[in-house]
Order: structure tokens, then C-alpha cells, then sequence
């Protein structure tokens, strides 16, 4: 089955009032009527502009099924008429006739189109009146048209060609859409719903709707992945409190060192710097200075995470390993996880905290001391 499209740029857009007609116009990067030709380019295989044809061709470069434009005529029914005329020699199945001036043709217009038609000779989008209707003449109103059942009719409307072009030929005027003349002609044309996105631009004020609808989101920055490595030991000794990964874990031991000793946090730490090249945990926090002596910790870890989001990233992942025969670590390993993604401020998902002996061998395994190493992913913009 064969399908074309007609599309209408002969008008003046003399409401619009630019010096260029107001298909010609950029929106979003491309000219008003190129939107409207891609929209349809996807379901057609001949696609028949009717207007002047430089502007036309120098807008629709490159557009998939393109014939050369034709003339337009006086009125728009004289325009579509000329499309029809031209499309005759190649006798399409189906014709779309649409409005250069509507760059918005929303995903399922098309397709619910096509679909009335295997019932219908014709069939249009439109979308209900939602206001209350006045007639009015020299700003006094003369009567209230009540809206029930009215509707407002957009293009593309779909038609058997052979159907339209009858209508079309039978000289019939003054009809400002299709499906009128197919109505005259007593045919059945079926309504598929409308969108108030379908905007025709007939007024300088829907420049501005179509350009928030149109509106190209901005392109988050490219983020790219920094991964650090982070490693530390300290000694274990009777007589102090043994802080891991944030967690106070009851032992008979703790570990010796400036600040309270944490060497998960202390790992961690150091994978983040690496990450982000920015030095070592001695470096932010010298052991030299007085007032990190017994230091909790999590401040550590908060101002690692202060780095990260300073450099405007954010953590993948975090991976810390604790290596010691004791104390066991798994039964804390949930705390010490929840405890270092509210440090970070991240999903604990993002943080895994695991440990291993190392068979009794090396200073681990004879109970000396507790080492930790860290992996982290830090995605930071490029
Ligand atoms: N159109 C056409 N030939 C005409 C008149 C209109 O091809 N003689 C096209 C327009 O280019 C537009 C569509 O029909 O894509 C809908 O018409 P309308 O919104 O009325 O556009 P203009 O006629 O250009 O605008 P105005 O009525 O404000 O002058
Ligand atoms: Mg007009």
C-alpha cells in the first residue's frame, strides 16, 4: 500500500505578520516546515510540498521521499488540489494532507489515522472545545454556540486518494480543511484524538508555546568514570575502643593511631582522594597537627564527600575489604554499610563492606594489627 503526503506552504502567514512566512521559521534548531516533513517522512514514501519551491527544497534537504515542491495556489484548497494534481501519475493508496505550518505531529496521530481509514474514506485528529463559544460581531455577543460535540479539527487528515482527489475535482469552495469536502461529498470521516500539542502557528504567541514543546532538553554533561585505590594498617592494642567503618565493634582490642583509628574509613578516604587526584588523608588532615588526635573519623569521610561533590560528581561505588582473623565482621558489615552511605550521603546499595583473613599469616594473621583497602568509582563531569 502506497502512502503520500501532501504538504501545504503556499500561505503568506499574514496573521503571523514576520516577513518570512512562518513556516520558514526556526523552531528548536530547524525550520518550522522541515519539523512537519520529518513527523511524516516516517510513514510515507512520497512526500509532495506544495509552495515556493527555493525556501522549500534549501528547508528540506535530505528529507526521505521528497518530490520537487509545485506551486501553491490562491487559497489553501487550491494548494492541496495542486499537490493532488501532482501526485497523480504515481496514484497513491493513501494521501496525508498536512500543514507546513504544524512542526508538533504527536507519536500516535499517524497511526490511529491509518488505522480509521481501513473503515473510512477519511479520517482527521481533533481535539475537543474546551472554552464556552461566543459569536460575536463588533465586540458585542450575539449569541452563545453551545459546544457540546464541537471539536477542533488539526492536521495531517488521512484519505483514499482517489476519494479526495473526487472531492477535490467536484468544485466545491471555500472549505478551510479536507475533510469538509468529503463531508459535502456525504463520505464517512471517522475523528482520531487530537493533541493541544498539534498547535498550527497562525500567531506570534504560539511561537512561544511550540518552542517549550519543542524545547531540545539540555544535554546533561558528559560524566566520566575516576576510580581510586586506598589502602592503610593500623596496629591493634589492648585498652582501646575499635572503631571499623563507623561502627563501634565490641573487642578486646583497638586500634592505636592520631585519630580514633578507623582504617576502613581511613581506606576509603584515600580511594576517594586518589580517585579525584587530590593527595592523601595525611595531606587534608596532617597527623601532626594536635587537633585530629582521637579524631572521630567521619569527619574524614564527610569531607572526602565534600571533595566529590565539590568537583561536581557524584560516587558510583564504594568496595572496602577489612583484613583480620578478628574480630568477625560480617554480623556488623550491614551497620557499617548503612553507616558509610549516610556519611557519603549515597543509596547504600552503592557501598559494599566485606573482609578476609589472610590464613594466619603476616601480621593480620598473628593478631597485630587490622589492614583495609578500598576501591571507589567517582563519575565526575569531563
Ligand atoms: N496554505 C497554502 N496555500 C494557501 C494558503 C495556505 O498552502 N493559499 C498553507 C499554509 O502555508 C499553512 C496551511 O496552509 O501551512 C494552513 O494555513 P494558514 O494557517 O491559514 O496559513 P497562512 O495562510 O500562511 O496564514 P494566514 O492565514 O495568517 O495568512
Ligand atoms: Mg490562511
Amino acid at each position: 500500500m502506497q502512502i503520500a503526503a501532501i504538504l501545504v506552504a503556499a500561505g503568506s502567514g499574514s496573521r503571523f505578520g514576520a516577513e518570512l512566512p512562518k513556516q520558514f521559521l526556526t523552531i528548536a534548531g530547524k525550520p518550522v516546515i522541515r519539523h512537519a516533513a520529518e513527523a511524516l517522512a516516517g510513514y510515507v514514501s512520497l512526500l509532495q510540498p506544495v509552495g515556493e519551491a527555493g525556501p522549500i527544497d534549501a528547508a528540506l534537504l535530505g528529507v526521505p521521499g521528497r518530490l520537487p515542491a509545485v506551486p501553491g495556489g490562491a487559497t489553501r484548497q487550491d494548494s492541496v488540489l495542486a499537490g493532488l494534481e501532482a501526485l497523480t501519475p504515481f496514484a497513491p493508496d493513501i494521501v496525508l494532507v498536512h500543514d507546513a505550518a504544524r512542526p508538533v505531529i504527536p507519536a500516535g496521530t499517524i497511526p490511529a489515522l491509518l488505522a480509521a481509514l481501513k473503515e473510512c474514506a477519511g479520517a482527521i485528529p481533533a481535539a475537543p472545545v474546551a472554552d464556552t463559544l461566543k459569536r460575536v460581531a463588533r465586540g458585542i455577543i450575539t449569541e452563545t454556540v453551545p459546544r457540546a460535540g464541537l471539536f477542533r479539527a488539526q492536521t495531517p487528515q488521512a484519505f483514499r486518494f482517489q476519494t479526495l482527489l473526487a472531492a477535490h475535482r467536484s468544485g466545491l469552495t471555500g472549505t478551510t480543511d479536507d475533510a469538509s469536502l468529503l463531508e459535502a461529498a456525504g463520505e464517512t470521516v471517522e475523528v482520531v484524538p487530537g493533541s493541544d500539542d498539534n498547535i498550527k502557528l497562525t500567531f506570534p504567541e504560539d511561537l512561544i508555546r511550540l518552542e517549550r514543546i519543542m524545547a531540545v532538553p539540555p544535554s546533561p554533561a558528559a560524566l566520566i568514570a575516576r576510580v581510586g585505590t586506598g589502602f592503610d594498617v593500623h596496629v591493634l592494642e589492648s585498652g582501646r575502643p575499635l572503631f571499623l567503618c563507623g561502627v563501634r565493634v565490641p573487642h578486646d582490642e583497638g586500634l592505636a593511631g592520631h585519630s580514633d583509628a578507623d582504617v576502613g574509613i581511613h581506606a576509603l578516604c584515600d580511594a576517594i582522594y586518589g580517585a579525584l587526584a587530590e593527595g592523601d588523608i595525611g595531606r587534608h588532615f596532617p597527623p601532626s597537627q594536635a587537633s585530629w588526635k582521637d579524631a572521630d573519623s567521619a569527619q574524614f569521610l564527610t569531607h572526602a564527600a565534600e571533595r566529590i561533590a565539590a568537583r561536581g560528581g557524584r560516587l558510583a561505588n564504594a568496595d572496602v575489604t577489612l583484613i583480620c582473623e578478628q574480630p568477625k565482621i560480617t554480623p556488623h558489615a550491614p551497620a557499617m554499610i548503612a553507616r558509610l552511605a549516610a556519611l557519603l550521603g549515597v543509596e547504600p546499595g552503592r557501598i559494599s563492606v566485606k573482609a578476609t583473613t589472610t590464613e594466619r599469616l603476616g601480621f593480620t594473621g598473628r593478631g597485630e594489627g587490622i589492614a583495609a583497602q578500598a576501591v571507589v568509582s567517582i563519575l565526575v563531569p569531563d
